[in-house]
């Protein structure tokens, strides 16, 4: 494939009876802006995220929508202002296309963030992207590792280093074995911090432990997870909480929190909404960080720590790009392990 041809596809989302389904489509080739890079993608990951906008729960999925916010592909033509980047290039977008640095702001969800209702996502075999976002991939890793990285090691990157500010040393505890959960495990390991794991799998706790889990609790066997937390902790509590669970995870993340500790609240898997009783995170002196995903520069940070540390993400399944729906169906089941990939070049 090269910039010389003319033809391209890409699935999309299509409105059925109840929810949608993915149709693959013939696509014009992308025809670039000045600012501008073409992308042949390589392979794309899928996140929670992919199955809620399927579903139409808590997104606003539109007809005709390109889904998935998760790729890694190389550079194969450049518009003629850009300046960063050159064919051969191997880079990824960032999840949200206008948060470049700095604090985020409602604008960039809305307008920006990939496989939304506002904005094309990645299950295609080219895309474009301004040349300010997109980052470059760690050297160490494929394209289809890189593909596992800008929502979900991004999303635990921004939690545990930008915004937690991790040390080694800390304790931290993370719900379940999926994408974001292993990213968590596998950066707070590099930085000497101390990770209780939960899932609902001894098979998967045996895995996570592999990779450095400090405890890990089967939550199905021992629902009381908060106070087994507590009790490796010797009552001191852990420092961090990725809260990945939510409505049915709240109380007992904040019951297992140190003082002055902090929960990063990113996840929705037991559902939206439902409020936690914050009197326990006041008398605890803690506090919640609300978390969406990450900036340019949180990728970038996150890309060099990763290199620094050589660390190879997790991929549980690997999928062709006609087996699309096949992907969406086995995330759905959460027999994963960390990630599912879709190789979209062969
Ligand atoms: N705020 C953000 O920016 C952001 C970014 C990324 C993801 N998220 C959210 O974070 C969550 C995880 O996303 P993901 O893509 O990593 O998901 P995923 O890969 O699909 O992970 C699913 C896994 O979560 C675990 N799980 C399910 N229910 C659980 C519960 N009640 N308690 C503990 N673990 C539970 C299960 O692990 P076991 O099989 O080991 O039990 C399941 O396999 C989702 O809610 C997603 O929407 C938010």
């Amino acid at each position: 494939m090269s910039a010389s041809q003319t033809s391209s596809s890409h699935y999309q989302l299509q409105r059925q009876p109840a929810g949608f389904q993915l149709q693959r489509v013939a696509s014009p080739f992308p025809i670039l802006a000045a600012d501008q890079v073409l992308i042949q993608v390589g392979a794309v990951s899928l996140n929670y995220r992919d199955l809620l906008i399927l579903r139409n729960v808590g997104q606003d999925t539109v007809d005709g929508q390109i889904p998935l916010s998760d790729a890694a592909g190389t550079v194969i033509a450049v518009g003629s202002q850009v300046q960063r980047w050159q064919v051969g290039d191997r880079v990824a977008p960032n999840f949200f296309a206008r948060w470049y640095q700095g604090k985020y702001q409602a604008q960039h969800y809305l307008q920006g963030a990939l496989g939304g209702a506002q904005m094309p996502g990645v299950l295609a075999e080219h895309i474009v992207a301004s040349e300010n976002a997109i980052v470059a991939i760690p050297a160490h890793l494929s394209l289809a590792q890189a593909a596992t990285l800008p929502c979900a090691a991004v999303t635990a990157w921004q939690a545990l280093f930008a915004r937690g500010q991790l040390q080694a040393g800390e304790t931290v505890l993370i719900q379940g074995t999926g994408g974001v959960a292993l990213f968590a495990l596998q950066l707070a390991v590099a930085q000497g911090a101390k990770v209780i794991i939960t899932s609902s799998s001894d098979e998967k706790l045996a895995r996570a432990k592999a990779l450095g889990a400090w405890h890990t609790i089967n939550y199905r066997q021992q629902a009381n997870w908060d106070d087994i937390a507590l009790a490796l902790t010797d009552g001191v509590g852990v420092d961090h909480v990725l809260e990945l669970g939510g409505p049915d995870t709240y109380a007992r993340s904040i019951h297992a929190l140190a003082s002055g500790g902090q929960i990063h609240q990113i996840g929705v898997l037991t559902g939206f909404g439902s409020t936690p009783n914050l009197w326990p995170l006041q008398a605890k002196n803690a506090q919640i960080n609300g978390i969406l995903v990450g900036s340019v520069a949180h990728f970038t940070a996150l890309n060099a720590f990763l290199s620094q540390h050589q660390i190879i993400p997790v991929i549980d399944r690997q999928f062709a790009y006609a087996e699309a729906s096949a992907a969406y169906d086995y995330l759905a089941s959460a027999q994963h392990f960390g990630k599912v990939v879709i190789n979209v070049q062969p």
